[in-house]
């Protein structure tokens, strides 16, 4: 997948990073992820050796070792231990590529693009949902991640695709729209009476957060596999008066998700192109505004 300019990617749930290295396919090449200690490492997932999955090995101390021939590689990729050869030199090339790794917000995050001239920038998040409980679910849809982030972007695709879910209500609505920027997004308003009736909020590169309530916030997170998968994590933010009915709001996060999103697969997933920064040649219409907005956004962020 092109490389975008740099970015920090929220793309693994820090919860599914245990004691265990873990391998996952990201922007189209398959990542180890691990901890020495508390620290989170990222690094890609094939040993310089003779190419196998460091992620089928373990971590020993500092060090991740390859299942294969017991190699063993620092938080920084350079090799430290080759247990099965006496009296030699470790050679620089022998390492392992690393990519830069923060953990924020209940996500792994990763820095994609190149390395910024002085600090790393700060993570970005959505402030206001940090003090909140949440439920999480992830799905993963069969299609670019561009055509997923627009999907949620879509009000007006609400009445046809979702009729008997959460378009129900909506038949025969003209779409109304107001767009506000924000700090590294924006937020689109669908209009009612001259007031906002719904408002979603997208931060690039990949966070969507619907504001349905003041204790109650929706938000997903759009996470590239590979050109045509995406997983998207899913999180319900809320503030509930009894603390014992949580268990609820878990479910109700899962349960939603899967009902309203198999409505959408399909669909997202015959969009041609996959990328929609080769979709030229469409016509958007006044509609599209978020659309055009988060395009936009996105054609600013891509090396070229
Ligand atoms: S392939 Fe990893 S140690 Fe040989
Ligand atoms: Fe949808």
């Amino acid at each position: 997948m092109n490389p975008v300019k740099g970015n920090w990617w929220p793309v693994v749930d820090a919860t599914e990073l245990g004691r265990k290295p873990i391998s996952r396919v990201r922007f189209g090449e398959r990542l180890v992820f691990w901890r020495a200690g508390d620290t989170a490492v990222c690094m890609r997932d094939r040993c310089p050796h003779r190419g196998a999955a460091l992620s089928l090995g373990s971590v020993q101390g500092d060090s991740i070792a390859c299942p294969f021939h017991g190699l063993e590689f620092g938080v920084d990729g350079r090799c430290t231990r080759v247990p099965v050869e006496q009296n030699f030199a470790i050679p620089d090339e022998l390492c392992v590529a690393t990519i830069p790794v923060r953990e924020a917000d209940g996500y792994l995050w990763i820095w994609r693009g190149p390395q910024p001239t002085g600090e790393y920038p700060a993570v970005p998040q959505h402030p206001d949902t940090l003090p909140m409980r949440h439920g999480d679910a992830a799905t993963l849809w069969n299609a670019h991640y561009t055509r997923c982030i627009e999907n949620v972007c879509d009000f007006s695709h609400l009445p046809f695709v979702h009729k008997t879910t959460i378009g129900r209500f909506k038949k025969g609505w003209q779409t109304a729209i107001e767009m506000e920027d924000v700090p590294g997004g924006f937020r689109a308003h669908l209009m009612q009476d001259g007031k906002p009736h719904q408002s979603l909020e997208f931060l690039y590169p990949n966070r969507w957060l619907l504001r349905l309530a003041p204790r109650f916030m929706f938000g997903l997170v759009f996470v590239p596999v590979d050109d045509s998968h995406t997983y998207v994590y899913g999180r319900s933010w809320y503030r509930l008066p009894v603390p014992g009915i949580n268990w609820l709001m878990d479910f109700y996060t899962r349960f939603s998700q899967y009902l309203v999103f198999r409505e959408d697969w399909p669909i997202v997933a015959s969009q041609i192109p996959g990328d929609v920064l080769t979709a030229s040649e469409e016509k958007l219409l006044p509609s599209d505004a978020p659309v055009i907005a988060y395009r936009k956004l996105h054609r600013a962020h891509y090396s070229r």
